[in-house]
């Protein structure tokens, strides 16, 4: 098939020409899909496109009058898909689900730790040669209540590493996961969790019922001082209401990996630029807040997975018309 791949970066190059096996006739750019630059799919069947490019309504219907057949998303996460304009206009639309959870899992861990223990904090103190203490005091994980909203795959693979640190896990989610239930996993409503949690980690993906999960009343019903981890999507919370809740003490801190306004900024160079992004850079400011650039996935794990994942929709689609991983 001709294919053209959006958003490529340098470390998935020398991958996806390896395990593409010239198979497909695969063109590689750099360019973010946009609506400025949709006219590069022209030619071509189907793409291949990260979280960071744009699938709005008017960039579909575009790569629809091209005769673009597939979209092929390599990330677990589709949020960023018009998929009901895509089917209207007969596009089909696959990803790559399960590709490494604990990927994922093991990077929400790591955030709360840094953030309960103010690890980035300490090492930026220290390196002013600041070797005081007193404002780097955290709590201690095994006798506390973690609250886990999501339990799906990742978030199943988060509760078995917090299982170690011996604490209570509670739980939120419209299904309930056997894995976790057997990891002894408490499932309640999301009333009691936000009511019980020291730390609460997102794990949902971004639907129109978990858009705005986290906003002003929910924060008003968590313990004073929680620690939030989001490594899910940034609209899962009210970025706003997080920030107020931050500055009056409500929440203890913030650890995200996914930013509510991120698309166009993560994943690029803006050393030394101005971002005119006022909401992030009141984030960076914040003492109590730590933030990734959507790095959560990036194992090498992961992206080998992910490229098998790509072409497994791609050799499917061509036999079959129907990709391994096709969304509904
Ligand atoms: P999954 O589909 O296996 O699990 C999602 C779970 O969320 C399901 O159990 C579902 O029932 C639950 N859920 C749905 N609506 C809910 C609600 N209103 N309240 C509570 N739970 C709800 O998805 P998986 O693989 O665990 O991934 C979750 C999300 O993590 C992805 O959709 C993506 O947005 C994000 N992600 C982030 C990455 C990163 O690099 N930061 C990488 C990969 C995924």
């Amino acid at each position: 098939m001709h294919v053209v791949m959006f958003s490529t970066r340098s470390y998935e190059v020398e991958r996806y020409n390896r395990l593409n096996m010239n198979r497909h006739a695969l063109e590689i750019t750099r360019e973010r899909l946009t609506i400025d630059t949709v006219a590069l799919a022209k030619g071509y069947e189907a793409i291949i496109v990260f979280v960071s490019d744009d699938l709005s309504t008017p960039v579909i219907e575009k790569l629809g009058s091209m005769g673009i057949k597939l979209i092929v998303c390599r990330s677990a996460g589709y949020d960023h898909v018009d998929c009901a304009t895509a089917k209207k206009l007969g596009i089909v639309v696959a990803n790559c689900p399960r590709y490494s959870p604990s990927a994922v899992a093991e990077f929400a861990v790591g955030l709360l730790l840094a953030l309960n223990r103010k690890i980035v904090l300490a090492h930026e103190q220290i390196t002013r040669h600041d070797f005081t203490i007193d404002n780097l005091l955290g709590f201690e994980i095994s006798t506390s209540t973690v609250g886990i909203i999501g339990t799906g795959h990742i978030g199943a693979a988060f509760a078995k590493i917090m299982k170690g640190f011996g604490c209570t896990l509670l739980a939120y989610d419209p299904f309930e996961n056997p894995e976790c239930i057997t990891l002894g996993v408490k499932y309640c409503s999301l009333d009691t969790l936000l009511a019980n949690s020291d730390a609460i980690s997102l794990h949902t993906p971004l639907l129109e019922s978990t858009y705005h999960l986290i906003n002003d009343q929910t924060i008003s019903q968590m313990k004073p001082g929680v620690l939030l981890v989001n490594t899910a999507r940034g609209a899962v919370i009210h970025t706003y209401a997080v920030i107020a809740g931050i500055e009056n003490g409500q929440i203890g801190g913030f650890a995200a990996d996914v930013y509510e306004y991120e698309r166009g900024i993560f994943f690029e160079d803006y050393s030394n630029q101005k971002l005119n992004e006022p909401l992030l850079e009141k984030l960076l400011s914040m003492q109590r807040v730590l933030l990734t650039p959507h790095q959560a996935f990036f194992t090498k794990t992961a992206l080998e997975n992910i490229t098998k994942n790509v072409f497994e929709n791609l050799d499917a689609f061509e036999k079959t018309g129907t990709p391994t991983y096709v969304l509904p």
